[in-house]
């Protein structure tokens, strides 16, 4: 699936990301900016803070408990607010946009 990743400046990268890859690591692999990832993916530094659009609220898996704790943890999360190592890509993401923040600190 095709999916979008864009800078807190606007500019657009699109990269075409297997099924069952992390947006976290989709980002990595392809030399996106504006993730940190620190804990390499395992969900507990919070450095790899996106922004998901809202109309795809409800067609994404809601964050699980763990996560919502650590998304209180970055710095202006919104009700978009994910971590992407904690969303897998499907088919059915095909199109999806990914707001990276200006900074994960
Ligand atoms: Fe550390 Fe996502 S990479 S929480």
């Amino acid at each position: 699936p095709e999916i979008t990743f864009v800078d807190f400046a606007g500019n657009e990268t699109k990269v075409d990301v297997p099924i069952g890859t992390s947006l976290m690591q989709a980002a990595m692999e392809n030399m996106v900016e504006g993730i940190e990832a620190e804990c390499g993916g395992s969900g507990s530094c919070a450095t790899c803070h996106c922004y998901l659009t809202a109309d795809w609220q409800g067609k994404i898996a809601a964050p699980d408990t763990s996560e919502s704790d650590m998304l209180e943890m970055v710095s202006e999360p919104t009700d978009l607010s994910r971590l992407s190592c904690q969303v897998l890509v499907s088919d059915e993401h095909h199109g999806l946009q990914v707001h990276l923040p200006e900074s994960q600190y």
